[in-house]
């Protein structure tokens, strides 16, 4: 069977679900395809950092109101070394905040207003290929949950697929890209008790990092730094608590029922080609940043504001904005790459580290913490640059 539309978006995570809603809002006609049920994206845990900006996107335009009631605001982090805590305040630094609300209630908020605005979006259907990119009806052949064959032929197409990416495999090739690879990972718990903390508490230990975040006022989510190649069910739970706490001198933990626990090992990733012809990536098919800044969804919000003006213009016979497109997006990816990787050599312990590298690591964190520019620094970061091209998305 083969679908026509103006835009075919592979990928209902955040990047390919919020560019459907800002192309809807614009009049502009989409299907959006996944592999996978609805069932299992609204379930799969990921990390739940909103930048401000992010938040604005998402509420003003009507694809969550449950970001601001549900989410929670956070004015600051504790980043905390040598058995001392220090307040990063982003409202005092910045004015600016972050919310907290877990990715997966986003993306039941953008399925939900996808659903009611009668957009179509296909779950269970696996795209195979993207067909020539170079033409103007670029096509994505795909296979349907009965195993049907299903071509859908549009004016562009845009990866959002993910770290996978089938449409990166057929512009430009699977691995194309610049990456680096990381000597650590990170052991991750879901736990029924409450907040041990106010804020997310960022710790350089001597044993190694650990995060204490959160999920609700009921679960806690925490990590902390492990081998890649640890095995998630090798602890018991009393050592994982004992691990944790070592981590975070200074901080009782509030401990309860570990329900979930992960291995997730991280990479930096920048493809080469954001764009072929008339085919685009966004999100995690673009690139992946390590977890410790928390910008993954939010730089992927930040490519889809860009890339749903850059497509209007596209469609209406203006090429400039789709043009300039992969630069002005590079340049985004590679500020929210450095911070990543800067917070990441900063607070975890390097395998085989010295004694000269640890004191180094402990006068750069004392650098940041003890400095109202430091601090700003990282606070600007971390709350999130300006968006480019936000003000046509919310107008
Ligand atoms: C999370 O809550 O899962 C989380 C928070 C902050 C990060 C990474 C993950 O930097």
């Amino acid at each position: 069977m083969t679908v026509r539309t103006r835009v075919t978006i592979i990928g209902a995570g955040p990047a390919g679900l919020l560019l459907a809603h800002l192309l809807d809002r614009q009049g502009i006609e989409s299907v959006v395809i996944d592999s996978r049920t609805r069932e299992e994206i609204e379930t799969t845990i990921r990390a739940g950092i909103l930048e401000q900006g992010t938040v604005e996107v998402l509420s003003q335009t009507g694809a969550s109101d449950r970001v601001l009631t549900v989410g929670q605001r956070h004015e600051g982090i504790d980043l905390a070394f040598a058995g001392e805590h220090h307040r990063i305040d982003f409202a005092a630094t910045t004015g600016r905040a972050v919310w907290l609300y877990p990715q997966h209630e986003a993306l039941k908020d953008l399925i939900a207003a996808r659903l009611a605005a009668g957009q179509d979006i296909r779950f269970g259907v696996r795209a195979e290929r993207v067909e020539d990119p170079d033409s103007d009806r670029p096509r994505v052949v795909a296979t349907d949950g009965d195993g049907a064959p299903l071509e859908i032929e549009a004016d562009w197409v845009v990866g959002a697929d993910g770290s996978r990416s089938v449409a990166r495999a057929s512009i430009s090739g699977r691995h194309s890209g610049a990456f680096r690879e990381y000597p650590f990972a990170w052991f991750g718990i879901l736990c029924e008790a409450p907040p041990s903390a106010e804020e997310l508490i960022y710790s350089n230990s001597q044993q190694g990092f650990a995060l204490i975040s959160q999920r609700s006022p009921e679960v806690q989510r925490m990590y902390f730094q492990c081998d890649p190649d640890a095995d998630p069910n090798a602890m018991s739970e009393a050592e994982l608590w004992d691990t944790l706490q070592a981590r975070v001198p200074g901080t009782t933990l509030n401990q309860g029922r570990i329900f979930q626990r992960d291995v997730l090992r991280f990479r930096s990733f920048v493809a080469s080609d954001l764009r072929r012809g008339r085919v685009v990536l966004v999100g995690d098919a673009a690139h992946t940043v390590p977890p410790t800044g928390a910008k993954g969804m939010n730089l992927a919000v930040a490519d889809v504001v860009l890339l749903a003006d850059a497509l209007r213009a596209a469609l209406a016979g203006d090429d400039a904005p789709i043009d300039a497109f992969p630069e002005r997006a590079q340049q985004r990816i590679w500020k929210a790459q450095h911070f990543s990787w800067w917070m990441t050599s900063m607070l975890h312990l390097q395998p085989g580290a010295s004694d000269f590298d640890r004191q180094r690591q402990l006068g750069e964190l004392r650098t940041v913490v003890e400095s109202e520019a430091g601090r700003t620094y990282l606070a600007e970061a971390y709350t999130g640059w300006p968006l480019a091209g936000v003000e046509r998305v919310l107008g």
